[in-house]
């Protein structure tokens, strides 16, 4: 386990994950009953872009620096949080997905976030020492996704909520297929979640079995949203990303067509790069 991501913290791959995290917990909230989520890959939960990890690799400049508001409103919704994150914890401090997941949701929610690496663990739970509504766990998060899937706490049974699968994907290829067949077991167990796995673009076309593999899974929907900052004619580099997203709320697609067209022209590297929404399986 050597992937910190302080190296990467804000960087174009966080904007796209961050911004449709936002988009997802605001659909969730738009309803009165109480949610859960689970964040199986949490990191540390809020960064420094003046750390010197940030500051060696600078990703950040080509991502949440970048970005200024562009009018489309789920831009503005994640440039309020940034801004929300820092007028707490300082003007180059970074959000990750359990401070996200903590400023979106509401009291009567609830949040798990497990985090493998000792270090990383502890700086999260000492980030959320003071806020009950979030567990913080040190173990390995898709056999989290086993234990606390479908959510309970107490005598609470959560029928809505949300599981985001951020992995590091050290081991490359073999994480797709752990974290596909995390999300079989995930939907036998908790069908109506929602669930959003965040994947690194190298070179699109190989990524064709997973895609299929995607479809296949037995959600209500699946739905991928992509953003490629340049195009992907290298197998080296990470050229963009996305995130499959099983059993989306309601019209999500419209909310974010918009955002990452827009994202495509702020974010592109050299002229605009490409962007990508498209239902491998629409709802019914
Ligand atoms: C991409 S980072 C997470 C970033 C975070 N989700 C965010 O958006 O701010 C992936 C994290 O997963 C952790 N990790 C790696 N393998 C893990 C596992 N099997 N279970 C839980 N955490 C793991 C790494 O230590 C790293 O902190």
């Amino acid at each position: 386990m050597n992937y910190r991501h302080a190296f990467h913290a804000g960087n174009h791959a966080d904007v796209l994950k961050h911004l449709v995290l936002l988009a997802l917990c605001d659909a969730l909230v738009a309803k009165p009953a109480a949610c859960f989520a689970l964040d199986t890959h949490a990191g540390k939960g809020l960064y420094s872009l003046d750390a010197e990890a940030a500051k060696l690799t600078g990703e950040a400049a080509g991502g949440a620096t970048r970005l200024a508001g562009t009018g489309d409103p789920s831009i503005a919704r994640y440039l309020a949080a940034v801004a929300a994150c820092r007028a707490e914890h300082g003007p180059r401090a970074y959000p990750g997905s359990p401070w996200l997941l903590a400023h979106a949701l509401r009291d009567v929610d609830r949040i798990a976030c497990c985090e493998l690496h000792p270090n990383e663990a502890a700086l999260l739970k000492e980030a959320f020492r003071h806020d009950p509504r979030v567990a913080v766990q040190e173990r390995d998060g898709y056999t989290a996704m086993k234990a606390l899937l479908p959510p309970r706490i107490g005598d609470t049974r959560f029928a809505r909520g949300l599981v985001l699968i951020d992995p590091p994907y050290e081991a490359q290829l073999e994480e797709f297929d752990t974290a596909l067949g995390a999300l079989r077991d995930a939907l036998a167990r908790w069908p109506q979640g929602t669930y959003a796995l965040w994947y690194p673009i190298k070179l699109r076309r190989t990524l064709q079995p997973f895609y299929r593999r995607a479809k296949d899974l037995p959600a209500k929907s699946a739905l991928v949203v992509e953003l490629l900052v340049r195009p992907d004619d290298s197998p080296l580099r990470m050229n963009g990303s996305g995130l499959l997203i099983l059993n989306a709320p309601w019209k999500l697609d419209e909310v974010l067509q918009p955002a990452v067209r827009a994202l495509r022209h702020a974010l592109g590297e050299k002229g605009p790069g490409e962007a990508r929404l498209e239902w491998l399986r629409s709802p019914a």
